[in-house]
């Protein structure tokens, strides 16, 4: 379904017909502008940057480019068009129609699902507002923006949900999800991990690596919700998040080939020298690994929950592509999960299915970390080099399940706490690393030039060359 361009706020959900919904999120709109001006990516506000906007949702040719400034950015309500006599794919409800409206016993559960998708959104403009001032290239900071501007997308994207779906409450919850802010004292953004400011361009990338793919789980299991709008607004958003993975995957995977090309540049693979050189060196981006993985994997939630159950009865959250599995009621089913005892040995318990789901979910999740960080090591087997890149154990830092509480090596060997303390430096950046990595952070904004730590993009935007005028300052 085409977008309709001609209205106040971009849509294909047939606005105008319904002229007090129109009204509500045409008064939402400016306070939006305000958010995105006053939070929104720092000091580039009146530069043009080449983004990519929707122009309509089906798989193909979706999106157009040009020159805009950001706050022209037309953003607006994209669903994925219905899927015709849709049924729930699982839980309880299973075979039954799709719901086109919240029936009322969800719907706290619903809003609250809404709402703390909504709130991550807003969040990561707020923690990446700085980071245009040290980018490494035109072309990254242009990435940058895109991947903001999308986010502030995907705010509209739940934010119409609340508009059409929750009356009153559902207004007043889009009015909050501008006024918490991340990092904020008093009103802080809902999960923890959207309150740390995130302002050099290594957690940038590791951020849109693990973190965004997070959302890219969480989308995939509301995509299945048997609430056919917001299965329809997660599966577009889902097409706009890859470009987000893509920025992550690619980034590091350009740090990495600097640091390889630097290695080979001083004949040496000692991370003191390749840092004199200006690079990153392997070990270093592996414990920007270990740090990221293990906070992004907090986010699926507790290893046991019924929170996780309910919804999956329910039929309002499922597993991420539901349809690879068979059984997609999961009532009787159990799922093998680990207990941490108090002398810290680890043993396995079997657990009902439908509590394990944060797990199942995670464990999709940890699958699809791992293509890339073979693909990483790829390059460094291509050049010769001795270094394989892993990702963390599934026990490793974790402070929220079954882990939390106890201390684990990358490997998932139990230690003790007085061994973290000791060795913890080993595994994740100390202070003198992330210091390092700050020093390296200057701004490169001369087209096609690179930042020294990190390598060139292998092709531009859009078929465009790397050394593109991406942002004009
Ligand atoms: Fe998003
Ligand atoms: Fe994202």
């Amino acid at each position: 379904m085409a977008i309709d361009y001609t209205q106040k706020i971009p849509n294909n959900v047939h606005l105008s017909d319904d002229k007090q919904l129109q009204r509500a999120l045409e008064k939402w709109q400016p306070h939006f502008l305000d958010w995105w001006k006053e939070m929104g990516p720092e000091g580039f506000q009146q530069k043009d940057v080449y983004l990519r906007t929707a122009t309509s949702v089906d798989a193909k040719g979706w999106a157009t480019y040009g020159m805009t400034k950001m706050p022209d950015y037309r953003w607006g309500i994209f669903l994925a068009d219905q899927v015709p006599d849709r049924k729930i794919g699982f839980g309880d409800h299973f075979g039954e129609p799709a719901w086109q409206q919240v029936p009322g016993e969800f719907r706290s559960d619903l809003r609250r699902l809404i709402v703390t998708q909504g709130d991550t959104e807003p969040a990561s403009v707020e923690q990446q507002r700085l980071l245009g001032q040290n980018c490494p290239s035109l072309y990254d900071l242009r990435n940058l923006f895109q991947v903001n501007v999308e986010e502030g997308r995907h705010l509209w994207a739940m934010v119409y949900l609340l508009h059409a779906y929750f009356g009153r409450d559902g207004r007043e919850e889009a009015e909050e999800l501008l006024e918490r802010h991340s990092g904020d004292r008093n009103k802080p953004r809902i999960l923890s991990t959207f309150n740390e400011p995130i302002d050099d361009w290594m957690s940038f990338y590791c951020f849109t690596y693990f973190t965004d793919r997070d959302g890219k789980y969480q989308l995939k299991m509301l995509a299945e919700s048997g609430f056919d709008p917001l299965s329809r607004t997660c599966r577009f958003m889902l097409t706009e998040e890859a470009h987000h993975m893509f920025v992550g995957e690619t980034g590091l995977g350009r740090v990495i080939k600097r640091a390889l090309e630097v290695m080979e540049e001083i004949k040496s693979d000692d991370p003191a020298a390749i840092r004199r050189a200006g690079a990153v060196d392997l070990p270093l981006i592996q414990k920007y690994i270990n740090f990221w993985f293990s906070s992004a994997q907090d986010l699926f939630g507790s290893d046991t929950s019924t929170n996780a159950a309910n919804y999956f009865a329910n039929g309002l959250k499922g597993r991420p592509d539901e349809d690879n599995y068979a059984d997609h009621i999961a009532k009787d089913a159990t799922y093998e999960i680990e207990e941490v005892l108090e002398d810290g040995t680890i043993k396995p318990v079997s657990i009902p299915l439908r509590n394990a789901m944060n797990v199942v979910a995670r464990r999709a999740y940890v699958k699809d970390c791992d293509i890339g960080v073979q693909r990483w090591n790829r390059l460094i087997r291509k050049a010769g080099v001795d270094f394989e890149m892993k990702l963390p154990s599934e026990r490793f830092r974790r402070t929220v399940g079954v882990y939390a509480g106890h201390h684990f090596t990358p490997e998932g060997k139990p230690v003790e706490a007085h061994v973290w303390e000791a060795r913890k430096y080993e595994w994740i950046p100390s202070p003198d690393d992330r210091a390092y990595v700050k020093s390296l952070m200057r701004q490169v904004i001369a087209p096609g030039k690179m930042a020294g730590w990190v390598a060139p993009p292998d092709r531009g935007i859009n078929n465009l060359a790397v050394d593109y005028e991406y942002v004009r300052l």
